[in-house]
């Protein structure tokens, strides 16, 4: 044997896991507040309980620039990239880059998981991504500022305009200048269709596409809900929402600046950290219905982690998806980040609910939530997210009105659908 061959046969053996090679895994994660940092312990308490060593890489903060870059990188069949977080949308788009799982995780694992989002994450029988965190859009509000103005919890849009008014009005008399009533994200993103599909289901306006495949958005509920959010622009909420995403809306919340917000739930640890100033006067409930006829709806969304077809490092990637995903992880994510886990028992966890009590109501929202055109659209569900987005942003910086906004919208999808055939 060669010396360096048997340096190599020595160092094996020496490793921990089996004697297998200590790796380098590259893993892209999400940067939304305090992302990327919680990311980063579970990788490294990975690398250090095996061996291998973890390198995190920060991807933009926009799903819709997050889904560009990974394609670029897919396409390529870059191997830069092991593990790669991907939106609940994304399975079918990014499926055939994707590794099979499902003979590295066995079934018991699997079922402890949401069946919804293990049948979402499998493409044609694989099982392209691991259920990592579940979300859903909800509505944030100043409890203290409810109670002096003597309003409650808003049940409906319009109820919520018009407190957020109230509130907005009288703290900017009270000399607070910057309050506004509310922030969402408003921004040409992915983010705005998740908004502003909450709007039209809540109304009864439908979700863009049926899950039969047939396109909905030209109807009167939808142009309602986009009526009653171009009315708040100028009114509750700034010009600069129509620029927001989750995170500039959320730095305007939790300086004290706005009354209500749409945000995830992530956004809730930070509301209630230590250091920020609205700490301890922040409610969390069901965004408000269209009408009294009208639902609640929160758009389902949600992180899963996937192995590249083209990481040279696949064992080892397979092994930090199963960590990151593993009920301890996602324990821990909750209680520190308040990511909504996908294991199912975590929501009876003590520990957690003790940290997160929102969770104890939170499952029928998350049962009722209004999911993207992303499984009847398939590899066409981003061009059609981007047509409404784009429609929905004229609609609220007043460049076109609702009525003209979903035919258009509508025309645009019966072209990409090609009469219905996605
Ligand atoms: C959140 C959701 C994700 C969605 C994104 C839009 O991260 O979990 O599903 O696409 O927001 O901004």
């Amino acid at each position: 044997m060669k010396l360096k061959t048997m340096l190599a046969a020595a160092l094996v053996a020496l490793l921990p896991g089996g004697g297998a090679l200590a790796a380098t895994v590259t893993i892209s994660c999400g940067a939304l507040g305090q992302e990327l940092q919680i990311c980063q312990q579970g990788a490294e308490a990975w690398a250090k309980k095996t061996g291998n060593q973890v390198k995190v890489v920060s991807t933009p903060s926009s799903a819709t620039e997050r889904l560009a870059l990974y394609q670029q990188m897919l396409a390529a069949r870059s191997g830069d990239i092991d593990v790669y977080q991907i939106d609940v949308i994304w399975p079918g788009l990014l499926a055939e880059h994707l590794e099979d799982l499902s003979a590295a995780v066995d079934k018991p694992t699997l079922d402890k998981h949401f069946p919804s989002i293990v049948k979402n994450n499998t493409v044609n029988g694989k099982l392209v991504g691991m259920p990592w965190f579940t979300d859903a859009g909800l509505l944030y509000y100043r409890s203290d500022l409810l109670e002096k103005y003597g309003r409650k919890v808003p049940t409906t849009w319009a109820e919520m305009a018009e407190t957020a008014k109230i509130i907005q009005d009288g703290e900017r008399k009270a000399g607070q200048a910057r309050m506004q009533g509310f922030v969402f994200q408003g921004k040409a993103y992915e983010g705005l269709t998740c908004n502003a599909l909450e709007w039209v289901d809540s109304f009864g306006g439908g979700s863009i596409v049926g899950p039969d495949g047939k396109i909905t958005i030209n109807n009167p509920q939808a142009v309602a809900a986009l009526k009653a959010a171009q009315s708040w622009i100028g009114q509750i909420s700034p010009q600069g929402a129509l620029n927001y995403e989750e995170e500039q809306a959320r730095a305007v919340f939790q300086s004290g600046d706005a009354a209500f917000m749409r945000n995830w739930p992530y956004a809730w640890a930070l509301a209630q950290g230590p250091d920020s100033p609205v700490k301890g006067k922040v409610g969390v409930a069901p965004l408000p219905k269209g009408g009294e006829q009208g639902k609640n709806s929160g758009t389902l969304g949600g992180w899963q982690l996937a192995v590249s077809r083209y990481s040279p490092n696949k064992q080892a990637a397979i092994d930090l998806v199963k960590y990151l995903a593993s009920e301890e992880e996602q324990k821990r994510r909750v209680i520190a980040g308040s990511f909504l886990p996908t294991i199912q028992s975590l929501y009876q966890d003590p520990d957690a609910l003790k940290a997160l009590p929102l969770l104890k109501d939170i499952q029928p929202t998350l049962a009722a939530a209004v999911a993207r055109p992303a499984t009847p659209t398939g590899q066409r569900y981003n061009q059609v997210s981007t047509e409404f987005f784009n429609g929905v942003h004229s609609v609220l910086t007043g460049k076109q009105q609702p009525e003209a906004a979903v035919q258009q919208i509508q025309r645009n999808l019966d072209r990409l659908s090609r009469g219905g055939r996605w």
